[in-house]
């Protein structure tokens, strides 16, 4: 499979915004946009991670009115089932007709201590509940002092992987920390640079064919003036958005870079 046949993938990473009436209100508007615009769904892929406590209601919208949109977790427990208190399991997710669950943001790995172990422990529980993992991986601005840009990411992604098999279906974002939030985005080419790393440990830990397939995304301060930068970039098929994820007229401008792209 070649850059042209991965499906672009924009998600929008809401963190802790947005109660369930502003979800439905938030997804409702974003379709309308969307749809009045004639996007094409399946040229570029829309999806997005609202709280835990919002899926049902999005759930509900996007099958009554059949929206084109699709919808996953900010996270998972390692668990299944079990005394967990405060724990959301896959399984759940997947019932309420999630697609994706984002493992390993920073937000978790950073604020929350999350180990390597525990990302491989969650993208092996979200396979399990038929969840495609979004694994996030990133260096942080301290972690670029010591190290080449993509060794700490390389690092994490090879960690994440360690119980998946070839063929999988998952999703990479590439979230440089000192780009989360900051306003500074990567350049396109740091983010192509650490991309191509990226696929290659893909083509290691597993195979070149499933290294192939899977789509990689970049995430940090993307806005949809720096958009169509990225997406020229040959190993980057898609962006996890943050901020502008809030903003229905920016993140519908992001989900339309082509139209804004002078290729
Ligand atoms: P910002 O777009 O706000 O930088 O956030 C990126 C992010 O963390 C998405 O997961």
């Amino acid at each position: 499979m070649t850059e042209a046949q991965r499906t672009p993938l924009i998600a929008g990473n809401w963190k802790m915004n947005f109660d369930h009436l502003q979800a439905i209100a938030f997804v409702q508007k974003l379709a309308w946009m969307l749809g009045d615009a004639k996007h094409d769904f399946d040229d570029v892929e829309v999806a997005v991670f609202p709280p835990f406590t919002d899926l049902r209601s999005v759930q509900t919208l996007v099958q009554a009115d059949k929206l084109p949109i699709a919808y996953g977790g900010q996270d998972l427990s390692t668990h299944a089932l079990g005394a967990y208190t405060g724990e959301i399991s896959g399984r759940f997710l997947k019932k309420l007709d999630c697609t994706y669950c984002i493992v390993g943001h920073s937000e978790r790995r950073y604020r929350h201590v999350e180990s390597d172990e525990t990302v491989a422990a969650k993208t092996k529980a979200a396979l399990e509940a038929e969840l495609v993992p979004l694994i996030c991986v990133g260096e942080t601005a301290k972690d670029l002092e010591r190290h080449e840009p993509s060794a700490v990411p390389a690092n994490q992604l090879r960690g994440a992987l360690l119980d998946v098999k070839p063929g999988t279906d998952f999703v990479v974002a590439y979230e440089p920390v000192w780009a989360i939030g900051s306003g500074a985005p990567a350049t396109p080419e740091q983010a192509q640079n650490v991309a191509s790393v990226l696929r290659r440990v893909i083509a290691q830990s597993l195979d070149e064919e499933t290294a192939a397939k899977t789509r990689i995304l970049y995430g940090g301060s993307v806005k949809p003036d720096n958009i169509v930068g990225f997406m020229k970039c040959p190993d980057i098929d898609g962006a996890l958005v943050g901020t502008a994820s809030l903003d229905v007229d920016a993140f519908a401008s992001i989900v339309r870079y082509k139209k804004h792209a002078t290729y």
